[in-house]
């Protein structure tokens, strides 16, 4: 890494979201043990620390380098913090490896991308700044946007873009992706935008500029965001103290579904058939609902749009 590289990431931050409702309601207790799945810049991290004692202990995962950089960079002589770069659906051997009681009082996820990563434009993740098409969060994995978008073909881009974007030009917007890679006319984020714009019946404006359905979906699909929510969900549970507190900031319909979904499921027996012997139903039963959704208030939006769409959901472990 040179020296350059080194300044830009110090001058990039990212003012964390919801971040004393999210810490609230870990219902952090001083010598507990928590994880912060998605450090970012360490906002939320830092405000773990200042509430834990020096007995407690915050072990903080993210899968980008320059994230990694920063927690080794700004948290190095705090003792109680340990950091892993990895996928957060490694929780359980990241938990093996560094807590010996294998069990922790709270988790938090603030799901999706950093402003640094937005804001660089040579992450790829902007259609609002030129930059390569390369939106990986873990610059260390091989498929790029554009390495995918390459090799897939117009049926599989389309079926992504809907999936994951509810764009409803899919079909379309693919085949011209394809068309304009043949033509060598698809190189950057700002080429990507035009082609996707072009799809989209002439109008003075739209509300939302037609690329950002597009490349949320690809971003999602990129970086395996809901697989990876999915599964770090289900592992959570193996994991948490009885009364230790899972805390999950998503910010668009896809992800919040996952969240909500999977507590609704296990803090209610609906599901099940009532025939059951009761022993059965309490045995699925290991979530308590705590007052969900919250959203940001409107001065939080105010110093922070990312907050607009931001909602936290809040589980306890019973
Ligand atoms: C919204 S930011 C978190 C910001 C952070 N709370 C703060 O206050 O600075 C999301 C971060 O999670 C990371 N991330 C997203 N999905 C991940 C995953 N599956 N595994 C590891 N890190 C992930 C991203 O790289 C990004 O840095």
């Amino acid at each position: 890494m040179n020296l350059n590289y080194k300044l830009e990431i110090m001058n990039t931050s990212h003012q964390p979201v919801m971040l004393n409702t999210a810490i609230n309601n870990l219902n952090i207790i001083s010598d507990g043990t928590y994880i912060d799945c998605t450090f970012g810049r360490g906002g939320h991290s830092k405000k773990i620390l200042n509430k834990i004692g020096l007995n407690g202990k915050l072990i903080a995962i993210d899968k980008d380098q320059e994230a990694e950089y920063c927690a080794r960079k700004n948290f190095k002589n705090d003792k109680r913090f340990i950091f892993e770069r990895s996928n957060f659906s490694n929780i359980l051997n990241i938990v093996e490896k560094h807590n010996q009681s294998k069990k922790v009082n709270g988790i938090l996820l603030d799901l999706g991308v950093s402003s640094p990563q937005l804001d660089n434009a040579e992450r790829g993740f902007s259609f609002m700044k030129e930059g390569p098409l390369d939106m990986r969060m873990d610059t260390s994995s091989n498929l790029t946007a554009l390495a995918w978008l390459r090799e897939a073909d117009v049926k599989e881009i389309s079926i992504v873009l809907k999936k994951y974007g509810e764009e409803k030009y899919s079909y379309k917007i693919s085949k011209s992706i394809k068309k304009a890679l043949e033509e060598n006319l698809l190189h950057t984020t700002v080429d990507l935008s035009k082609v996707i714009n072009e799809c989209y019946p002439k109008r003075t404006s739209y509300k939302k500029n037609p690329a950002t359905k597009s490349f949320q979906a690809i971003r999602i699909f990129i970086n395996k965001e809901l697989q990876e929510l999915e599964k770090i969900l289900d592992d959570c549970l193996k994991i948490m103290e009885i009364g230790g507190r899972l805390v999950v900031i998503s910010f668009h319909s896809l992800e919040d579904r996952i969240v909500k979904n999977f507590i609704n499921n296990h803090s209610t027996n609906k599901n099940i058939i009532s025939k059951l012997p009761i022993k059965n139903i309490s045995q699925n039963l290991n979530l308590k609902k705590v007052k969900t959704p919250l959203n940001a208030t409107q001065e939080e939006i105010k110093e922070n749009i990312r907050a607009r769409s931001a909602k936290i959901r809040v589980a306890e472990r019973i």
